[in-house]
């Protein structure tokens, strides 16, 4: 069986990831993370210019311009995610909408900024998971593992005030991501919710024009961690894996 290292070791060759958000902040950092690492990465952005930038300098990043808050892209970023590809297994739904900007008492909410921060926190990685879920079963039943990492935030759990839409929307990608993992964790598919931490990144910049850049996280350093941890869970996988058909045919011969 192969083994799967976190990055002291240093190696996800031959492992397919797709990431939302892939041309700037975390994003861009975890689609250099994992192709720095041997695996294979389709990732997903609104801007052309951005995306074909980032393919452009980046070998083994494939990239897709898409909106995942629009339903009619979802199956076309999926078809290309998997074609790119040939396969999954790791989505990272890591694009995101912060809600009004600059952020706003609920009270003072529009409507609108609080539809479309669900529309790309929540409804977006829905749709995306549930188009992609027939190639993540794929990976899981031939012992390869699959793992969904929705980007979680800690403002999914603390009211922070003025942060409602986006926190609102991370609690129920959150509780989406748990319910998620309950069910499908007996089919070798696993779902997480991990919040990155305070990052120097244009959301966080938006948020918090105030913020001191040097006193927040480089998005590297999360990216960083986001691997060890699906690295890890993929290896977990690998390791509990039950023989196929083909194991035993070998087995036998
Ligand atoms: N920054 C923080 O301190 C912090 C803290 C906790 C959690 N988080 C979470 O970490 C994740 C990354 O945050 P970030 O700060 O790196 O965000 P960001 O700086 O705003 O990066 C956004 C990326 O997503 C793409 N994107 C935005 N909307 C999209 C859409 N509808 N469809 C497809 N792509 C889209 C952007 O490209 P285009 O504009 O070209 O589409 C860009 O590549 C998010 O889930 C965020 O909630 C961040």
């Amino acid at each position: 069986m192969r083994s799967i290292e976190g990055s002291s070791g240093g190696e996800l060759a031959g492992i397919r990831v797709a990431i939302t958000g892939g041309t700037y902040g975390l994003g861009l950092e975890l689609v250099r993370e994992f192709t720095g690492r041997g695996a294979e990465v389709a990732f997903v952005a609104r801007g052309r210019a951005g995306v074909e930038q980032i393919a452009r300098e980046t070998s083994r990043a494939h990239g897709i311009v898409g909106d995942v808050s629009k339903k009619d892209d979802i199956y076309p970023i999926a078809i290309q995610i998997v074609g790119a590809l040939g396969g999954l297994d790791v989505l990272i739904n890591n694009a995101s909408d912060l809600g009004p900007a600059p952020l706003a008492l609920l009270g003072d909410t529009d409507c609108e900024d609080l539809e479309r921060a669900l529309t790309v926190n929540v409804l977006g990685p829905f749709r995306l998971t549930k188009a992609l879920l027939g190639s993540l079963a794929a990976s899981a039943r031939q012992g390869r593992g699959a793992v969904i990492l929705n980007v979680s935030s800690d403002a999914a759990i603390n009211p922070y005030p003025r942060w409602g839409a986006y926190g609102a929307s991370k609690a129920a990608l959150r509780h989406m991501t748990n319910i998620w993992d309950a069910e499908l964790a007996g089919e070798g598919i696993r779902f997480l919710s991990i919040d990155p931490g305070d990052m120097d990144t244009p959301l966080h910049a938006v948020a918090v024009p105030d913020a001191d850049p040097s006193e927040l996280k480089r998005p590297a350093v999360s990216a960083r961690e986001l691997a060890d941890e699906i690295a890890s869970v993929l290896s977990e996988l690998r390791m509990g894996q039950k023989p196929t058909v083909d194991d035993c045919l070998k087995g036998a011969a």
